[in-house]
């Protein structure tokens, strides 16, 4: 198989995604271009993909799930038949459940066709005390030899068509898609710069009064309390904060990257 270039798409609010994508695409030593959609805007932009690209798709897990804007992310990508593809879950040290057999279904309806998987784990987003620190050295390590094994793979390949249907892990039925009652409030030191309402992933935050957020549309993400320069944003909610404490308890033993190739 021929590869010219390899592609990065992700939704990553926090970065995980990002860096474990980014790692993986250094190991493989191609030339990388990368499309974030993890903003709002970017994903009303189109974007081609051609036989002789390998993209990387990547996407944390939120409840055992890919996040809920999945039909946003996907509304713009167009990808030639059987376009090779390598799907990316990144997690908070819990559990992917379902999360990387739905990306990969997701994927395969698009056009894409799986060459390998990954469930890489970095920081919880909701609680940096778990899985702090995460992707650190030895998941880097890992990453870049997920990379090189990709390369492998594809040089050993001389039509995508030659290749066995991928097998991942993963929990089916998917489980049941969570309500989302509570967002972030904002303190009264907010001091209003906007930050978080022009970073929002899903424009969940009010642009002319960035203290007020749509409960409906936000994905508790957790990008606004950790970009807040003042601090000023965080969960109230007592029923959201007992079960922070609950994966604090729980999830202490280090889990290892999950690598499907
Ligand atoms: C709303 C929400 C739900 C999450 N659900 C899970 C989960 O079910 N299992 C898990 O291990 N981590 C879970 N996480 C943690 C993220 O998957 C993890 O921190 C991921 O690395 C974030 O990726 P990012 O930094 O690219 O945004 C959740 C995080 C958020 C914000």
């Amino acid at each position: 198989m021929q590869i010219k270039c390899v592609k990065l798409v992700y939704f990553s609010p926090t970065g995980n995604v990002r860096r474990t994508l980014r790692k993986i695409a250094a190991g493989t030593g191609w030339e990388t271009v990368e499309y974030d959609l993890t903003s709002f805007d970017a994903r009303w932009q189109k974007y081609m993909f051609s036989a002789e690209d390998l993209v990387l798709i990547g996407m944390p897990v939120y409840y055992g799930r890919i996040p809920a804007i999945s039909e946003e992310f996907f509304r713009g990508i167009r990808a030639a038949e059987n376009t090779p593809a390598v799907f990316v879950v990144s997690y908070g040290n819990r559990d992917y459940e379902g999360a990387l057999l739905e990306l990969k279904q997701k994927c395969e309806q698009k056009g894409f066709a799986g060459i390998a998987a990954a469930a890489f784990i970095g920081e919880h987003s909701c609680c940096p005390r778990v899985a702090a620190g995460r992707p650190d050295a030895l998941d880097e390590e890992k990453a870049l030899f997920f990379g090189r094994e990709i390369r492998k793979k594809v040089a050993d390949v001389a039509d995508i068509s030659m290749l066995k249907n991928l097998q991942v892990k993963g929990k089916y039925p998917y489980r049941k898609s969570k309500e989302r009652p509570v967002c972030p409030v904002t303190a009264d030191h907010c001091d209003s710069c906007g930050l978080c309402s022009r970073e929002c992933p899903v424009s969940a935050i009010n642009p002319a009064d960035p203290k007020e957020t749509d409960p409906f549309r936000c994905l508790i993400c957790f990008r606004c309390i950790r970009n807040c320069p003042n601090g000023a944003k965080y969960i109230e909610n007592d029923k959201f904060n007992n079960l922070i404490a609950e994966l604090e308890k729980n999830c202490t033993v280090r889990k290892e990257p999950e690598i499907f190739i």
